[in-house]
């Protein structure tokens, strides 16, 4: 039986990522019309990675006999100015995540929920992986993002990005 502040929290980061996945679909529809498909297939990649954290929670609850309330799912913003102000604000929403997983180690701990610990461990690899992409992706832009011709070749290497489950145990 999950443990009731437990499940409360992580009803909670069901939201979260779920909002995350809202972001980045509006992110990918915003860079869409900046002509720049390569980088809204990226950014739909990591819609459909975010549903897959979503699940994990969802699933790690209904395992342990807990009760999943899904609540309403704010509304994200719609423009952005170019694709670096998309990425910038990727990067700090990734920050943001990193503290909410952050919070969640700390009560898993103070309830003393291993089970929930374990589930959280990964989550604290996969945000140093979250926050690099984004990170990245700014930085390769600053080499060659302000020539149309370094700007389109990125664009063509984004568009090469496909959607990989998570490693097995994690799936949704
Ligand atoms: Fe679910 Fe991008 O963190």
């Amino acid at each position: 039986m999950i443990n009731k502040k437990i499940e409360q929290a992580f009803n909670k980061q069901i939201n979260a990522e779920t909002y995350s996945a809202y972001l980045y679909w509006s992110m990918s529809a915003a860079l869409e019309k900046m002509n720049l498909s390569g980088f809204a297939n990226w950014m739909r990649v990591q819609a459909q990675e975010e549903m897959v954290h979503a699940s994990i929670f969802y699933k790690h609850i209904i395992e342990r006999d807990g009760t999943v309330k899904l609540t309403a799912i704010d509304a994200p913003p719609v423009k952005w100015d170019s694709v670096k102000a998309v990425f910038e604000a990727a990067l700090k929403h990734e920050r943001l995540v990193t503290g909410l997983i952050n919070d969640l180690v700390d009560l898993a701990l103070q309830e003393k929920d291993h089970a929930a610990n374990m589930l959280l461990q990964w989550f604290v690899n996969e945000q140093i992986e979250e926050e690099k992409n984004a990170a990245d992706i700014l930085g390769q832009l600053a080499i060659a993002g302000d020539t149309a011709g370094g700007l389109y070749l990125l664009d063509k290497e984004k568009a090469t990005r496909v959607f990989t489950p998570p490693a097995a145990g994690q799936e949704a």
